[in-house]
């Protein structure tokens, strides 16, 4: 498990730009295989389309990035929010005119893609910006784009990463993508055997998916009532609420009217819900 850990300081600070940034200067990047992760470099394997749209968000060391460009991709972006890394891919891959590589807040990216590639970048976002992560991702694909690679299945004892698991993950997702793959990863690496699940989300183009905050939850059994009655809004598909009940997501057939959500809301005061950015 300490192999897992890339805590260098307290992490009860923030993990912004100047942790992330922090980690790379000390060289503390204890969740960097040094090469491609098997299954990931199993499914690329499988693309055809050469030309496909590729991003890969937090992206690190980018091996993946690395592969993909040695296969011949033509239109690969890999994007991350620490500048000594960013600084560092940019003399790396200076001669080659294939990949982008941009220094910004994966919330903050603007782009459409064919395939998104996840690597150990879900489980270094507090699981408080899981909802948002779902809404991004799915704001960044094109219609039936994918979101493809490996999200943990199990826990730590210190964080980051942050773990989950397969039930958590199929009611986070849930409407918002198609999920052509779970299952247990069959070729991690052995540090990670059974550990990780291998996904192929396929981005749902027939849904409306928004992202509101809350304010007004106290308790999970007050975010169960509130999600039970949203969910009996004709068209709503899935709602589902942050950990610290925040935010929130709504995957709908048609767009909401957000008076309708306030209004669904009204029996008690202390609940706002606006639209988020
Ligand atoms: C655990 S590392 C994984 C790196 C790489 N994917 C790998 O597997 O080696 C998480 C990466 O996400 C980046 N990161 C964290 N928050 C980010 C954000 N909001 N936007 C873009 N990159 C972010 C960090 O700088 C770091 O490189």
């Amino acid at each position: 498990m300490s192999e897992e850990k890339c805590c260098i300081v307290s992490c009860d600070l923030p993990l912004d730009q100047t942790y992330w940034d922090n980690q790379y200067q000390a060289k503390k990047t204890g969740w960097d295989l040094g090469d491609v992760s098997p299954p990931i470099k199993s499914y690329i394997d499988t693309i055809e389309n050469k030309e496909a749209k590729i991003l890969i968000p937090g992206c690190g060391n980018t091996y993946e990035a690395e592969y993909l460009l040695e296969q011949g991709f033509t239109n690969v972006t890999v994007i991350d929010i620490a500048p000594t890394l960013v600084e560092h891919l940019k003399q790396k891959f200076a001669e080659n005119k294939n990949i982008t590589i941009v220094l910004v807040d994966f919330f903050e990216h603007q782009g459409t893609y064919d395939f998104i590639i996840e690597q150990t970048f879900f489980c270094a976002l507090p699981p408080t910006m899981r909802q948002r992560y779902v809404w991004k991702m799915h704001q960044l694909l094109s219609d039936h784009g994918k979101l493809v690679g490996l999200l943990f299945n199990r826990e730590f004892e210190v964080s980051p990463p942050f773990g989950g698991n397969l039930k958590e993950y199929e009611q986070l997702f849930r409407n918002a993508f198609v999920f052509n793959s779970i299952s247990i990863a069959k070729n991690s690496i052995p540090a990670r055997q059974n550990t990780e699940l291998f996904i192929e989300f396929q981005k749902n183009s027939l849904t409306h998916i928004n992202l509101y905050n809350f304010e007004g939850i106290t308790c999970s059994g007050c975010m169960n009532t509130v999600i039970g009655k949203f969910l009996e809004i004709d068209g709503v598909l899935n709602v589902s609420i942050n950990t610290n009940f925040t935010e929130i997501i709504i995957v709908s057939k048609t767009e909401i009217e957000l008076k309708t959500l306030q209004e669904t809301v009204v029996y008690d005061e202390k609940y706002k819900i606006v639209k988020a950015g």
